[in-house]
């Protein structure tokens, strides 16, 4: 069943065709004023011109026409013309009723369904995740779960930063530092077993030396040119297939994913590919052959570039660097080549880089290249940007040191405030330390996308871990605490053989409630099309409120006839049943008590 807005909408396209109206103004909206009506139309005022008649003369014929509608109880006329309809309880009751029996919980599929590619996470080895990272990880992985929902087949793909010159430079500092990594690179350059020389690495690399690698050898390789120019060539022989190199590049990569997922599965984050920049290196020879029989490739200062720039360009765009000039292969090289790779793996209509904003020009520079060289079709390339997590000096959050914070320290810190909130709210105290560990664990994770997702991507916050966890005002855990109150209502009623039944809507409260559950739909295709969770965090948020008065105003047990009761617990079910659907599509959820 269609949502609310466009049955009524359905019902003025009748109308307007009946009255020889052009039909593209019958539009309804949800009403400005709630407190007026649940929806308005604005149309007799947008084809009086065109009708040559008075708005208002317009919006009577409407009126009568519409008069004794099953959908509407009331049509009043506002202003100059404005409709306002109020829908009838028997149609809102229908309404509910199809939400409530539905497991989409009232959320439509879109009529096609489109392979679209999420490009999100983008940690890199060894060096510690950032605040950047966390916005994408939490954003993209909001889009693929709204994207699959809405029926598309996605793809989410880490794209981890495994290759180009911090790989050479570790590879230098790690070798340089441990003699017995370096002897182990000489038994494989002179041939020695690579099975044996793989177990030796093995023992050799972990994390903690790589964090603790990288940030002195890239402060060196800044001020010392050989420093440099060996990592460089480090680079290049990593790249050209040197194998003691790709031996110990491999340990890199594999105790850096480890942690990395082991940090993202714990923010309840999944990619479906764990490729790398280092997919698309044996692309990159063939891709070049490409672009110069395409003549887009040309030789400048002894790099390769591809001139992007357009003539009606407002501000000069530099052109892409697919191979420098020391012959190793660039960052925008090797998202050029992945372009490639999907074609050729998946095939995507659409693929979304969910990247900070601040990145908008290398993306703008990748695909419009990709666009010349045909790996893409126009306008099937799409960076979704986002601000900035900042501190209170309204600059990008560092720790208090002046450095940056690693998520797992961030996700630490989160849950031991979420456990602080839990015991100053008295909730939890009862429970087993396992269980009140995970409730936590949920309450953190909740709050910290929440915090995020409720904001329009574009738009930077400021991290604020006091209010981020608070039980109360628009937050994560508050979602939690009404997600879970209901539970506990829907156990009670369980426990005492109370059954649910039709539900017929009659109250007031009830009505809010029920048009909030209309409204899911809505929500889910905006921010489905504009790439933007915050719609569906709005609808979550004003869906728990609408729960928590609905509550307040009517007594679920304590109602005093069976079918009261038994209509009210169906509706307290359907809001719950859409809550979690709409947490789950923001990446989190709901413990069962607490
Ligand atoms: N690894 C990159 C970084 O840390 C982000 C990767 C984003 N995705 C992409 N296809 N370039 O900045």
């Amino acid at each position: 069943m269609t949502d609310l807005r466009r049955q009524l909408t359905d019902a003025n396209t009748v109308v307007f065709a009946e009255l020889g109206l052009p039909v593209e103004f019958a539009r309804v909206t949800t009403s400005d004023r709630p407190d007026l009506a649940d929806f308005q139309s604005n149309g007799a005022m947008a084809v009086a011109k065109v009708a040559k008649r008075p708005p208002r003369d317009i919006a009577l014929s409407i009126q009568e026409k519409l008069a004794g509608h099953p959908l509407v109880s009331a049509i009043d006329i506002a202003g100059v013309g404005f409709i306002n309809f109020r829908v009838s309880n028997d149609a809102l009751t229908r309404r509910v009723q199809d939400i409530a029996d539905s497991p989409r919980a009232g959320a439509s599929e879109a009529a096609t369904s489109h392979r679209v590619m999420i490009d999100y996470g983008g940690p890199n080895v060894a060096k510690p995740m950032h605040v950047g990272h966390l916005r994408s990880s939490i954003i993209g992985e909001s889009i693929k779960r709204i994207y699959r929902f809405r029926g598309d087949v996605t793809l989410g793909d880490a794209h981890f930063g495994d290759w180009g010159f911090q790989m050479g430079l570790l590879i230098v500092a790690a070798t340089d530092e441990n003699p017995d990594l370096s002897d182990v690179v000489t038994f494989i350059d002179n041939g020695g077993d690579t099975a044996t020389a793989a177990k030796a690495i093995d023992s050799l690399i972990d994390l903690d030396m790589l964090e603790r690698l990288y940030p002195v050898a890239a402060a060196q390789a800044k001020a010392d040119t050989d420093y440099r120019d060996r990592a460089r060539k480090a680079t290049a022989d990593l790249q050209s297939g040197r194998e003691a190199y790709r031996a110990i590049w491999r340990q890199f990569v594999i105790v850096s994913r480890v942690a990395l997922e082991r940090e993202f599965h714990a923010l309840n984050v999944d990619f479906d590919l764990w490729k790398g920049e280092s997919d698309a290196n044996d692309l990159l020879g063939p891709m070049a052959e490409d672009l110069t029989a395409k003549t887009l490739l040309v030789p400048d200062q002894g790099a390769q570039i591809v001139r992007i720039a357009r003539e009606d360009d407002k501000r000069e765009l530099p052109p892409l660097i697919v191979v420098s000039s020391e012959g190793s292969a660039m960052y925008g090289a090797t998202d050029l080549a992945t372009i490639v790779d999907r074609r050729n793996t998946f095939d995507p209509e659409l693929i979304l880089y969910c990247v900070d904003q601040r990145q908008a020009d290398h993306f703008e520079q990748v695909f419009r290249a990709a666009y010349l060289a045909g790996y893409a079709a126009e306008g099937t390339l799409e960076h979704i940007g986002f601000g900035t997590m900042n501190g209170p000096d309204g600059k990008p959050f560092k720790t208090r040191e002046g450095g940056v914070l690693k998520l797992h320290d961030l996700i630490e810190m989160t849950r031991a405030k979420a456990r602080d909130r839990l015991k100053e709210a008295g909730l939890g105290g009862e429970l087993e330390p396992e269980a009140f560990e995970d409730i936590a664990m949920k309450v953190a994770v909740a709050a910290l996308k929440f915090a995020d997702l409720q904001n329009y991507r574009g738009t930077s916050y400021v991290f604020d871990l006091d209010r981020f966890t608070s039980f109360e005002g628009k937050t994560g855990p508050y979602l939690l605490y009404q997600a879970v109150r209901v539970k506990s209502v829907l156990r009670r009623a369980a426990e005492e053989g109370e059954p649910d039944g039709p539900i017929i809507i009659r109250e007031q409260a009830e009505r809010d409630l029920g048009l909030i559950l209309d409204g899911f739909d809505a929500a889910v295709i905006e921010a489905y099309e504009k790439k933007a969770p915050n719609f569906v965090a709005e609808h979550a948020y004003r869906l728990a409120s609408g729960f928590s008065k609905f509550y307040a105003a009517c007594p679920i047990m304590g109602a005093p006839d069976a079918d009261v009761r038994a209509s009210r617990l169906a509706l307290a079910a359907a809001a719950l049943k859409q809550l979690e659907r709409a947490i789950d599509l923001l990446g989190f959820d709901a413990p069962e008590r607490m």
